[in-house]
């Protein structure tokens, strides 16, 4: 099934089985935020019979960027929420972009995802090689991806944007470079940038509530690339983590985590070994770690985290959406209406996706401290504003977040990879 919409009118104009010619050049449309998908396409794999799903949700200059997730159970709609969220992103961090996200129905554990993985590329050749942009996402890291990119002659998961610059291997060589400079902790710069920014988010947080890291408390759902990754800056920044789960469960130090080691002990899914954790952590059922006792509450795993259900266990302060699609707009709402906010998902996270354009774009490089530095300026710039209209207006962070992408800044003309 492939559905193309006219990119401004959103009225259906192509049904076909083939991508057809797009354009690829000088033309920079200005952000729309428009509530159909451009584009929704499905693939079912002949060998295991999972489904994937591509959802283009705008496209601009010829070029739409988002990750591609793995998980059972992953469907449509969920890949169409992620591809909206990401159109979100793009325009309210002015980046030149449309929005996009992929999605496959199927076990990351499975012994035969990255086979699963390649065939879905294979099938969406014509879109990873000339428009769509893709990175990790939810059960998919990004060094997967790339082998699997490798494996297909298309290089590196950023191809699409790659092939645009006059010299395609000094780029990409730039990018890798970008990518895999080493940051403390024993990191690489392009798996804990995301992350990163999602830390700034909470410590505008506290920030705005005039109150010192060290007397603040944050509980982290998930603790993969970018759940991860916030632990550890939250932790070097002097904030207590008195709460991390992963899929297998919650561990809870009122005092604190350990959030090092315990980082040190994960395996290459995002779980702790259990039988290395080190002594004064309680282990909780996996769902505990919404409602412990923590002033910021980061769900940074599956989507839909937060729902009516579940909405009023929670007793932080704030919610900062570090997984995309984390809270249901009914959780939302509810929480609003205990004076609750949500620093939504297309400003906490989007650090990752920012830095990648502005690493493409060739904005930073391969010095952490230059992307540490911008992303954290930015970030705590936006998380401020948000929150002030939060207290002063009652507006809420998501509304408006979505007047930041309701009114980009102007294209500055055509999108030029160096
Ligand atoms: N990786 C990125 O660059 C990136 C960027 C922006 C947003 N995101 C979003 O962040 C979220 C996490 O992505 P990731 O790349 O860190 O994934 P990941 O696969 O690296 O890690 C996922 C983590 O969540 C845990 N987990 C899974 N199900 C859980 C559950 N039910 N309860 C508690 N923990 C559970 C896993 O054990 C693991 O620790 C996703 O929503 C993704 O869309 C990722």
């Amino acid at each position: 099934m492939t559905t193309l919409q006219d990119p401004v009118e959103g009225t259906p104009h192509v049904t076909a089985q083939t991508v057809p010619a797009l354009p690829t050049e000088t033309v920079v449309t200005p952000a729309i935020r428009r509530p159909e998908p451009y584009m929704r396409l499905q693939w079912t794999d002949s060998v295991t019979g999972a489904v994937g799903y591509l959802v283009v949700h705008t496209l601009r200059s010829g070029l739409a960027t988002g990750g591609t997730r793995m998980r059972a159970g992953c469907t449509l709609t969920e890949v169409e929420d992620l591809a909206r969220g990401m159109a979100n992103k793009t325009a309210t961090f002015d980046l030149p972009v449309g929005g996009a996200k992929g999605g496959i129905d199927f076990d990351p554990k499975d012994p035969r995802a990255i086979e699963v993985l390649e065939r879905f590329c294979e099938a969406m050749r014509p879109w990873i090689d000339a428009h769509w942009v893709t990175a990790e996402d939810l059960g998919v890291p990004q060094h997967l991806i790339d082998e699997v990119f490798e494996k297909l002659g298309l290089g590196q998961s950023y191809h699409a944007a790659i092939r645009r610059a006059d010299d395609p291997a000094a780029t990409l060589e730039r990018v890798r470079n970008g990518l895999n400079a080493a940051v403390d902790g024993g990191f690489l710069l392009g798996d804990v940038i995301g992350g990163y920014g999602v830390a700034h988010a909470c410590l505008a947080a506290a920030v705005s509530w005039g109150q010192s890291p060290a007397a603040t408390t944050v509980a982290i759902q998930g603790i993969g690339t970018m759940g991860g990754a916030a632990a550890y800056y939250l932790h070097e920044a002097g904030m207590t983590v008195t709460a991390l789960a992963d899929a297998a469960g919650t561990l809870y130090c009122a005092e604190g985590l350990d959030v090092p080691a315990l980082l040190d002990l994960r395996d290459g899914f995002g779980e702790i070994d259990r039988a290395r954790l080190p002594e004064g952590i309680e282990q909780l059922p996996r769902a505990e770690v919404l409602s412990v006792d923590a002033d910021i509450l980061v769900p940074a795993a599956i989507s839909y985290a937060i729902t009516p259900d579940n909405s009023f266990d929670i007793t932080a302060r704030i919610i900062v959406e570090a997984a995309n699609a984390a809270t249901t707009p009914e959780a939302e709402a509810m929480l609003a209406a205990r004076g609750v906010p949500v620093l939504p998902d297309f400003v906490a996270n989007a650090g990752a996706v920012a830095w990648a354009w502005w690493l493409l774009l060739g904005q930073v490089d391969d010095n952490p401290e230059n992307s540490f530095d911008r992303l954290r300026t930015i970030m705590h710039s936006k998380v401020a504003e948000l929150l002030s209209a939060w207290t002063e207006q009652g507006r809420t962070p998501r509304e408006t977040g979505h007047r930041w992408a309701d009114d980009p800044a102007p294209p500055a003309g055509p999108v030029v990879i160096p």
